[in-house]
């Protein structure tokens, strides 16, 4: 994948140990979503008086948006170890198995990427999240028994970009889903300015209102981002100078990220659709291969943004970007007809 860069909301490989440092600690650190923040204080305080670990959590949206931080945040209120693992790295049930068996009275078990369990190492979870117990197949062929394992009570918490992916069964066993949304940039205002104290960056409020407006509605973005006008201010004013708003402008002009918080790949998305496909609609493979993107990466990282801010739309026959498209690149909408829906 090319194209990724500042604005990708996946986590960067160097990036993990970094966002661990910035972390929100406890749900009154953590920032924004407030109708899941309040009904998870209200969740732990009732598991806490009845002296027992909090229903099973599963948390569902586009990456970025502090999935990953709310499990460590419920654990932390909780009092409780996490352990972390995720999907693609359980790869068979005795893994799964192995995991269970060595969990604590109310630790919590975070997977992340829930949706990429195999249906074998699905299979385990079920009883171990309904009754906490284990049931284990050992041997095989007629010598094959079956055992049953006591597991002390724990939390599971899920996370997926992929809620749609994931089978009932497993949904069905969760004690409270939720979904996380964009920020308003109201909050990711707060988020930069706690994570310029934390960096030890002065960061003035024109500043942090310019990378707010363009981060996507992303904490991870917002959080990347001023790292690196951070950079350009270091390198072109000291580190005494405080970041001001010019200077966010012209670092954000410098990274191609315009007003819009559109970065290299969204324009040319919808830029194509725009200007080689009339606006659309246009499948995915064809939009993926007259870009030179990957259709998987074009699908799950950049159109949540562009559908939910009213670019881009997703119908049966294709993508058809939207009216505020063509308004923001200047382009005279095409002509009615094929896209009279949108046009
Ligand atoms: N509501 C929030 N308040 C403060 N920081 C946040 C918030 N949400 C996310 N972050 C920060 O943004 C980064 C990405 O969050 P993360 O939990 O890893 O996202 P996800 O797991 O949804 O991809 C982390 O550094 C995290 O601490
Ligand atoms: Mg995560």
């Amino acid at each position: 994948m090319t194209t990724q860069g500042d604005l990708s909301a996946e986590a960067l490989p160097d990036e993990r140990s970094l966002e661990a440092s910035l972390r929100p600690a406890t749900l009154g650190e953590f920032v924004g979503q407030s109708r899941l923040t309040e009904n998870l204080a209200v969740f732990i305080q009732a598991a806490r008086d009845r002296g027992e670990p909090v229903d099973h959590l599963l948390f569902y949206g586009p990456p970025g948006l502090g999935k990953t931080a709310l499990a460590y945040v419920v654990a932390r209120e909780m009092g409780a170890e996490l352990r972390a693992t995720s999907g693609p790295v359980v790869e068979r049930p005795g893994d799964l198995a192995a995991l269970l068996s060595n969990l604590e009275p109310g630790d919590v078990l975070f997977i992340d990427e829930i949706h990429r369990l195999q249906p074998s190492v699905e299979e385990i979870l079920y009883p171990a999240m309904e009754d906490f117990r284990l049931d284990l197949v050992v041997g095989q062929g007629p010598g094959a028994r079956s055992l049953r394992l006591e597991l002390p009570r724990f939390t599971l918490v899920g996370a997926t970009t992929r809620a749609g992916m994931l089978s009932s069964p497993l949904r069905d066993r969760f004690g409270y889903s939720a979904r996380l949304d964009y920020y308003p940039p109201a909050d990711l205002v707060r988020i930069l300015h706690r994570s310029a104290r934390l960096l030890d960056v002065a960061l003035e409020d024109a500043a942090a209102d310019e990378i707010a407006r363009r981060a996507r509605g992303t904490p991870r973005i917002a959080n990347r981002l001023v790292r690196r006008v951070r950079d350009f201010a270091e390198v072109a004013d000291g580190r005494d100078r405080p970041i001001d708003g010019d200077r966010a402008r012209d670092s954000l002009a410098r990274l191609e990220v315009d007003e819009a918080g559109f970065d290299k790949l969204d324009r040319a998305i919808l830029l194509a659709i725009l200007e080689k496909f009339q606006g659309g609609p246009v499948g995915l493979e064809t939009l993926a291969a007259a870009i030179g993107e990957d259709k998987g990466t074009i699908e799950d990282l950049v159109e949540p943004f562009l559908i939910q801010r009213g670019y881009l739309e997703r119908t049966p026959r294709g993508r058809v970007a939207t009216r505020a498209a063509c308004s923001h690149f200047g382009i005279e909408p095409p002509a009615r007809g094929s896209q009279a829906r949108l046009f």
